[in-house]
């Protein structure tokens, strides 16, 4: 849930190397080939070794021009079926590897979606984001390249072990002691790894998070200067990441020559001791040497499982954190209350609600009922929970104490994606996702829209007016590669989505920016047509919109303190008064409308 990850428990490696096995456990063909052609591959090696022995005792020894003549053909034969297994088991397991990757990748995103509106406002998008890409990714090199050089590598070692074993058991035991001591470094060398790429991801993350800022915050760093004040913190942040790495390889840099030296000790006490024929129990020259060429062949897979293990912890590092972000609970389904289109009547009873327990209740005993059809509108200081309030309504979030009802029913009754197809919602900055203007008012649930439909919707928000002008009209692309439309347009295109949409109830978080009056007598106009005939909670900063508004309500500290029509407020002369002169006087003013 947050960034800083706990760094993985032995038991957790398990847990974790478990569920990615669960991932590609169902692409049983592609491990058969890659375990068989593993099988051969490891196989060549031994047989390599024992071609060795022949060659040395019948060719050079024994003079044996028969085997002389096919010994290159032999060698020719051995390479070419050890590339052909390679080339399949390293293919093979890719394959495995990607798949995981992509089905991860899909997990991931659809809990994207699936996560409750808290778990979004407790974590930064870029620690998201950067586990849809790099964990993912790192956990991919756990499955396909880690995995093929441990199956390929043990095998092979396995092999040669045997090989070993058939031709000198006293010498090969005493090989087996020297086992350990590699052992003990490699497994030092696993702790250290396991540390730094923990805090290398958790640093990542912090990078990412750093730049995402301030490409989205860009125009506020530059009206303010904050460009001196940005780079020291990415350097901070960067410099943090470049230490870690260091670390990081500074143990993989000391991981491949500390084991082979740890090797040359035990190859030179073993040709010493296989050159003592009272110990080694004697062999001729063809073991001699395919002895020491299987020591040596084993070398090399052993300094691999050696490295392996960076890639391999970094892999259970990267899949905790997935994990725990796969496991985190999802939104409250809801109960199993259908309805297909409510009345829309609406009632708060003793609400209170709070974000976080040490910020204190942002909402405190809201008691408000809004008929259906009614047209209600909020008003207040800013923070004093307007915004909260009306997102209790799709259930973004659940009050804390009391309860809402829609037609009679504690919302949590019904089921969450009937509830929501009850709410549109226009809000104070509307996001356009990167498609056609078309497909952004047909969104979602709506997107089998007729033509008709859309058109209809999109001529009474105002939006035709301007697609008009462009070549592609509706059809024009909007977002990162298209079209940018200026904030009012914007605010039309998602009324017209919302139009189109029909719900009987509405949620409006009207714009606090002073729009020009052209833009802002289009969207009162569209306003109008989107309010008629459904339950309207519309947050309102502009006066026209209070105006014709059938109900006040003033919001103060999470409480409501006055209730009324703009008339009756005016005539009490309290909160809404006040406010009324300070915020929307000059509106009234400068209202030549
Ligand atoms: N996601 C959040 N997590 C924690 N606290 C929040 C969150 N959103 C709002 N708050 C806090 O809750 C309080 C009410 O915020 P809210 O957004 O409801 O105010 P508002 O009346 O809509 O203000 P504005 O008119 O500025 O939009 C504020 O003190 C705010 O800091
Ligand atoms: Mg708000």
């Amino acid at each position: 849930m947050s960034r800083s990850q706990p760094s993985p428990q032995p038991d957790a490696a398990g847990r974790v190397y478990r569920r990615l096995w669960g991932y590609s456990a169902a692409y049983r063909g592609m491990w058969a080939a890659a375990l068989v052609a593993m099988t051969v591959y490891a196989g060549s090696q031994t047989a390599f070794v024992y071609i060795t022995k022949l060659i040395t005792n019948q060719s050079f020894v024994d003079r044996d021009m028969e085997f002389v003549r096919w010994m290159p053909l032999l060698i020719l034969g051995i390479f070419f079926v050890r590339g052909v297994a390679d080339y399949v088991a390293t293919y093979s397991m890719s394959w495995v590897g990607r798949q995981v990757i992509k089905r991860m990748r899909e997990e991931v995103f659809g809990k994207f979606l699936a996560l409750p509106t808290r778990f979004y406002d407790q974590s930064s998008s870029g620690a998201l984001l950067s586990r849809l890409t790099f964990n993912i990714e790192q956990v991919a090199q756990a499955a396909s390249q880690v995995l093929t050089t441990l199956f390929k590598d043990i095998l092979t070692i396995i092999g040669l072990v045997a090989y070993m074993f058939w031709v000198s058991p006293r010498l090969s035991l005493f090989v087996l002691v020297v086992g350990p001591l590699i052992g003990v470094v490699i497994r030092n060398l696993s702790q250290r790894f396991r540390r730094y790429s923990t805090r290398i991801q958790n640093s990542m993350g912090d990078v990412t998070q750093a730049a995402e800022q301030v490409l989205e915050g860009h125009k506020v760093v530059k009206v303010f200067n904050g460009e001196a004040h940005e780079i020291a913190g990415f350097e901070r942040v960067n410099e943090n990441n470049r230490r870690l790495n260091m670390k990081l390889a500074g143990a993989k840099a000391a991981s491949a020559p500390i084991t082979q030296l740890v090797a040359a000790i035990g190859l030179s006490s073993v040709v010493f001791f296989a050159t003592r024929e009272d110990l080694s129990g004697g062999m001729n020259v063809g073991e001699f040497v395919s002895f020491i060429g299987a020591m040596l062949l084993i070398m090399a897979p052993l300094k691999r499982l050696t490295n392996i293990n960076g890639p391999l912890q970094q892999g259970v590092a990267a899949g905790q954190s997935i994990f725990e972000l796969l496991d985190a609970p999802g939104e409250d389904p809801g109960g199993d209350r259908r309805v297909a289109r409510a009345v829309g009547h609406l009632e708060f009873r003793q609400v209170s609600f709070l974000y976080q327990a040490e910020k204190g209740q942002v909402l405190r005993g809201i008691d408000l009922v809004v008929a259906p059809g009614e047209r209600l509108a909020i008003v207040g200081r800013s923070g004093s929970g307007k915004s909260t309030l009306v997102s209790l309504i799709p259930r973004f979030y659940d009050p804390t104490e009391g309860r809402v009802l829609l037609d009679g029913h504690d919302l949590r009754e019904y089921r969450l994606d009937d509830l929501r197809r009850q709410v549109s919602l226009v809000s104070q900055d509307v996001k356009l996702f990167d498609d056609t203007i078309r497909a952004n008012i047909a969104y979602g649930a709506m997107r089998d829209a007729t033509e008709a439909e859309i058109e209809q919707a999109a001529r009474a928000a105002h939006v035709l007016e301007f697609t008009q002008r462009f070549p592609d009209g509706l059809d024009t692309e909007v977002g990162d590669r298209g079209v940018t439309l200026s904030g009012g347009q914007r605010q039309r295109v998602a009324i017209a989505r919302a139009l189109l949409k029909n719900s009987p109830i509405l949620i409006l978080d009207e714009a606090t920016s002073a729009l020009d009056t052209e833009s802002e007598r289009h969207i009162q106009q569209a306003l109008e047509a989107l309010m008629a005939n459904r339950t309207t909670l519309v947050i309102a900063h502009r006066l026209s919109t209070i105006e014709n508004a059938d109900r006040i309500v003033v919001m103060d500290h999470g409480r409501i303190v006055e209730t009324g029509s703009h008339a009756e407020l005016m005539a009490r002369d309290g909160a809404y008064a006040a406010l009324y002169r300070m915020q929307f006087a000059g509106d009234a003013a400068g209202a030549g409308r």
